[in-house]
This record gives structure tokens, C-alpha cells and sequence, in this order.
């Protein structure tokens, strides 16, 4: 008989959109990967009961509960998944890091520097160890760059360029907790753009030093009050109720930057650019070479070499599926049988699992130090924009 691993008591607090994704992450990863720890989905938690059984059960979810602090005291809990809305993060982790646990929090990893400071104090102090769903460093082609970099095959980088482009948030969407500065901090901001510095951080191993400049704009200044619960997506299912609420976040976020060894970078995220389903990648331009990637080719990464003769230079595309060469590749399918969004958050589940029993991860997942950093470029680029001005990072502690 097979030897029984360790198990790992798992409660998720959040049944939207990223319960979906990390419901499946956790019931997947030890049917494709081998990890050193086993999740058992113990416990699933939202403030709402109509429907939680009913979505616990098809998961596999084997308690539910409405009350998150409970949850959190639970002593047959291991770990704390957070996917809730962004006000949320700090005190749900807080509590969970002095009961013991570890935790797992969606990003941004707050809605303000001063609740993402405080949850990087109680971190310090912790048992728990801390990760943070920057789910896009589970692609395998943006892992893969994120080696390429490390190994030099681009040279001393100069460029950066990050985009997240997405167009959901037209007028009929109503007033949810994204369009809410007091509920999520900001808007396409610390939705999208977060997911780019964390990617470009990652990739680049470098720091963003300098805000330039930046623009923060909101198109649409009204939305119709909602009610109800959200259905799991990020806009349908909400239903709209009576009267307006202003919108306290911008739909698009454009800034210029510098990286600590030198790079200029422009990143921009929006939520009402027409055309674009979920256009999120980069582009990064190095001495000896280049890199691109854009989220709908997800397999492919795109390198250009410059260190060959001029007769062959050119893109080439690569295909992220060979396992061996390609980080996560091997758990999947033969060379070429792709994979999709929902397995980027089984890869990272599959790292944080390696974490927990203090292996090394696949690629490094970011904790709460690491994902501060994130929070403190956010920080930089709203005062920025709101101020018309220049900032440099070493004033934004
Ligand atoms: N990694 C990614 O790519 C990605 C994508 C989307 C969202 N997110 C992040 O995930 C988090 C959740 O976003 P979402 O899209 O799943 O939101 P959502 O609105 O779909 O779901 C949030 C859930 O939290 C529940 N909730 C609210 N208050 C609660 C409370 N006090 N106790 C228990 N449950 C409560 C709501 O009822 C809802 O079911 C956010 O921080 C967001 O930024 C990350």
C-alpha cells in the first residue's frame, strides 16, 4: 500500500470568481503533481448561505461556514486560502498569522500600504509562512522567461514594456466592490496593473526605483447600486439595484517607470479597452536578446537572439510544453497539448504546497515581503498620478 503523506487542512474564505480557481487548484494538483503535502478541502466560507452548500458539495468542500473568524480559530485548519474582496485581506490574514496558520491571500496583497504594512509586521512575527496568488507566474512561458532572464540569454535589460488590457466595465455593469476605493484601494490599478509589476519584478528580478509619471482616469463617474451575491465571474450575474453610487476608482492606469539596473518602462492597464478580452504580457528588451508574451498565445514565448549572424536573426516562438525545459510543463501533457488558465493556480498551489513542507518552490511564489514590494509600486503610481508628479520609491515605505 502507498504511504500515507502528511495532509494539509485547507479553508477558503470567498466563494466568487477565485474560489472557482483555487477550488479547482486544490482538488487537481495531487491528481497531476506530486506534492509533498496533501490539501484536504476542509472548510469553505462566504458571508452569504444561499447556495454555499450546494457550491461546497461540487468541489468537494466538506464544511462550510458564515463566519470567517470561526473558520480562522478552527484548530483542525492548516491553512487560510483568501479570496475575498481586497478591504478584507488585512484582517483576515492578521487573525489567521497569530492563530498559527499559514496563509494564502489573493492580490493585491491590501487595499492600502498601511493595512499591506501591517500584514507584513504579523508575517514577520508568524509561524505560518505567507503566499500570494500572483497566479501568472504559474505560466509555464512566463516561468520560462523568468529563467531565460536569470541565465543571461537576454543580456542587460533596457526595456520594459507591461500591458493588461481588458474591456468588461461598461455602463451596464453596476456599482460592485471593484468600482469601490474604500472596498479594493484602487481600481485597473491594483487589479491589472499589479498582475504586470509582479510579472516584470519576477521576470526581471530587478526593482521598479522611479515613478515618472503616471495617469489615473475614470470614464464612467456613476454606476447603478447592486445587490446580491456575484455569480463567480468578474462582472456577470451582478445585478443592479435602485439609485446611483460614484465610482471611486480609475478604469485605466498608465505609468512610465525606471528598474533598479537601469530599464525604462511603460506599463498600462484598463478595463474599458474595447477589443480586448484579457490582453495581459510584456515585452523586454535586452542586450543580447528580447522576450514577449501575451496572455491569448499563453503557451508561447516569443525570443529574439541577438547574438547570432544577421542571415538567421529573428523571433522565434516557443512552445512552453516540453516538460523539463519548460517549469510546471512536466505535470501536464505530451509536448504541445496545452493548458489554459485554471492550471496556472493548480502550478501555483503546487509550489505553495512545496513551500509548506519547506522545499523549493518550482519558481519562486511571492509572500507577503515579496507582494509588499508590489503594494509599495502601487502606492508610488497613485500618488503620481494624483499629484502630476515624479516619485521615487525610497520615499514610499
Ligand atoms: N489572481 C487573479 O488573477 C485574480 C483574479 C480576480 C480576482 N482576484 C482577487 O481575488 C479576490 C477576490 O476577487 P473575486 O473576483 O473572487 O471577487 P468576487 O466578488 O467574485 O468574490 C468575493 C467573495 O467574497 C465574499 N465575501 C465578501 N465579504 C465576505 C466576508 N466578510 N466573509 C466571507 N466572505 C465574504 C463575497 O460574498 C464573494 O462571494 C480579490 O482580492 C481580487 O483582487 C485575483
Amino acid at each position: 500500500m502507498a504511504k500515507r503523506k502528511k495532509t494539509l487542512n485547507v479553508a477558503m474564505i470567498g466563494r466568487g470568481f477565485m474560489c472557482r480557481c483555487h477550488s479547482n487548484g486544490w482538488t487537481q494538483v495531487a491528481r497531476f503533481f506530486d506534492p509533498p503535502v496533501m490539501p484536504v478541502m476542509h472548510t469553505l466560507c462566504d458571508k452569504f448561505s444561499e447556495g454555499l452548500d450546494d457550491e461546497a458539495a461540487k468541489w468537494g468542500w466538506q464544511n462550510t461556514s458564515t463566519d470567517w473568524k470561526k473558520v480562522i480559530h478552527n484548530p483542525e485548519i492548516d491553512l487560510i486560502d483568501i479570496a475575498v474582496p481586497n478591504y478584507l485581506h488585512a484582517p483576515m490574514a492578521i487573525e489567521a498569522l497569530k492563530a498559527g496558520k499559514h496563509v494564502a491571500c489573493e492580490k493585491p496583497l491590501a487595499h492600502t500600504l498601511s493595512d499591506a504594512r501591517k500584514m507584513l509586521a504579523a508575517a514577520k512575527k508568524a509561524k505560518g509562512k505567507t503566499f500570494v496568488w500572483y497566479s501568472y507566474r504559474g505560466v509555464p512561458a512566463v516561468a520560462t522567461a523568468y529563467e531565460m532572464v536569470k541565465a543571461g540569454k537576454i543580456g542587460k535589460i533596457r526595456h520594459v514594456r507591461g500591458l493588461f488590457l481588458q474591456s468588461w466595465a461598461d455602463e451596464s455593469v453596476p456599482l460592485a466592490w471593484r468600482f469601490d476605493k474604500k472596498l479594493a484601494g484602487s481600481g485597473s490599478l491594483g487589479d491589472l496593473n499589479a498582475h504586470i509589476i509582479d510579472m516584470t519584478r519576477f521576470i526581471t528580478g530587478e526593482e521598479i526605483v522611479e515613478i515618472t509619471g503616471a495617469i489615473g482616469e475614470t470614464f464612467i463617474k456613476e454606476r447603478k447600486k447592486m445587490v446580491g451575491l456575484v455569480a463567480g465571474g468578474i462582472a456577470e450575474g451582478l445585478k443592479k439595484g435602485k439609485g446611483k453610487g460614484r465610482v471611486t476608482v480609475d478604469d485605466a492606469s498608465l505609468f512610465l517607470a525606471r528598474f533598479s539596473r537601469g530599464a525604462v518602462a511603460s506599463f498600462e492597464a484598463a478595463r474599458q479597452a474595447t477589443g480586448n478580452l484579457s490582453r495581459s504580457g510584456f515585452e523586454i528588451d535586452g542586450t543580447k536578446g528580447a522576450l514577449r508574451y501575451y496572455f491569448e498565445r499563453m503557451a508561447e514565448l516569443d525570443y529574439f537572439d541577438a547574438t547570432g549572424d544577421w542571415q538567421t536573426r529573428g523571433w522565434t516562438t516557443i512552445n512552453c510544453s516540453h516538460g523539463g525545459s519548460h517549469p510546471y510543463a512536466d505535470a501536464w501533457w505530451p509536448d504541445g497539448h496545452q493548458i489554459g488558465y485554471e492550471h496556472t493556480f493548480t502550478n501555483a498551489a503546487y509550489s505553495t504546497l512545496r513551500l509548506v513542507a519547506g522545499k523549493k518552490p518550482v519558481v519562486p511564489v511571492p509572500d507577503f515581503a515579496d507582494a509588499y514590494e508590489t503594494q509599495r509600486v502601487l502606492e508610488a503610481v497613485g500618488i503620481a498620478a494624483s499629484k502630476k508628479r515624479a516619485v521615487k520609491m525610497s520615499s514610499v515605505r
